[in-house]
């Protein structure tokens, strides 16, 4: 049995039986991807099956306010990817009368659908023969072919396409590209490789010279940004002072408190001072730290202090402020940081 046909075999055998395997809806597949392409599959699938839920077929997502598409997508991070999701669903219904691209090409040409997902949708929804690239592909295929270039590089990338379009099962493309992500996934992961149990143990370069651990190979990651950041939480009577987070920079359109910032490590003292200089309250209103947490994010480490300010009068805070109802604050969309302090502070009402 050659190469395909056992990880056919195998996967049959062995596949999770995901809710977005079970449809050739490109709509739905779509869906899943951007959200896989986020998160695990495990944390992935509740908001697969909100999204379906709420937003069945495009038109109900195209017509959706933005606030609630992002409100549904609290928590899985880069929320540009869930506005531009909305983005595409409006162009698609708009000037294709909800029909998806059928092939891998134009697929390409939609925003927030790069090479990855347009195979993807085009390969499950349409057959067509195009090979999956995903981080489960890249591990298998730089073990399998033994490959020491390192993945992040363009040629890196180019080679490792063409191989997995050799490797492509072009009788079976969607099938073959389910199997090689949940082989990745589920046999060949990045520490314990399950080799004895793989259907492709027999020709696998790596495991045959047992050095599976050492692929792929990968650069050196540039070093995560630390920043220290102390959110303000001004509360008055029952309203709380919010922003809407600019574009560009994290958490492009979600709310937020009004923050000061340092590159430092930086004391409640010095914030104090920081934020009486700009006159957001008086020197002997009672400020209280009431949360601290730390957040990674890819490319940053946050050290967040969150301090509460019970407001007598309605301060100015020249921080492009609205003062919305504190008991509303969870339904608009807040980062997973904010969100985590909401929580906590909802709990237990002061
Ligand atoms: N990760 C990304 N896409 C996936 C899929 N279609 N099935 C399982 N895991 C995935
Ligand atoms: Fe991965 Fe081991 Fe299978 Fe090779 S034999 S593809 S290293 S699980």
């Amino acid at each position: 049995m050659n190469n395909q046909q056992s990880l056919l075999n195998w996967y049959q055998l062995n596949k999770r039986d995901l809710p977005w395997r079970n449809t050739q809806n490109p709509y739905l597949i779509w869906l899943s991807e951007i959200i896989l392409q986020q998160t695990r599959v495990n944390q992935g699938l509740p908001y697969f099956l909100k999204f379906a839920q709420k937003f069945p077929q495009i038109e109900s997502l195209a017509a959706a306010p933005e606030d609630e598409v992002l409100k549904l997508w609290q928590g899985l991070g880069y929320y540009s990817r869930g506005r531009n999701m909305l983005k595409t669903a409006q162009i698609i219904v708009l000037s294709n009368g909800g029909k998806f691209p059928d092939n891998y090409h134009d697929l390409l040409k939609l925003k927030g659908i790069g090479p990855y997902t347009a195979a993807a949708i085009a390969s499950f929804a349409y057959n067509q023969a195009v090979a999956v690239l995903d981080g489960n592909v890249f591990r298998v295929l730089s073990r399998f072919y033994l490959i020491s270039e390192p993945i992040q590089s363009s040629f890196a990338k180019k080679l490792f396409n063409q191989l997995a379009n050799e490797f492509l099962n072009k009788d079976n493309p969607a099938l073959h590209n389910q199997a090689m992500m949940e082989l990745g996934a589920l046999i060949c992961t990045p520490l314990k490789p399950a080799c004895l149990e793989c259907p492709l143990q027999q020709n696998c370069l790596a495991f045959i010279q047992n050095s599976q651990l050492q692929f792929p190979i990968k650069l050196a990651k540039a070093k995560p940004k630390n920043r220290f950041i102390a959110y303000f939480h001004f509360q008055f009577n029952s309203q709380i002072a919010v922003f809407r987070r600019p574009s560009g920079g994290i958490w492009e359109g979600l709310y937020d408190l009004p923050y000061l910032e340092s590159e430092e490590k930086t004391d409640a003292n010095s914030w104090f001072e920081k934020g009486s200089k700009k006159k957001w309250y008086s020197s002997n209103q009672i400020i209280d730290l009431v949360f601290e947490k730390k957040h990674i994010l890819t490319h940053q480490h946050i050290y967040a202090q969150f301090y509460r300010i019970n407001c007598i009068n309605k301060p100015i805070l020249n921080f492009d402020e609205s003062w919305v109802e504190y008991n509303q604050l969870p339904k608009l969309g807040v980062s997973k940081l904010l969100s985590s302090y909401l929580e906590l502070a909802m709990a237990e009402p002061k």
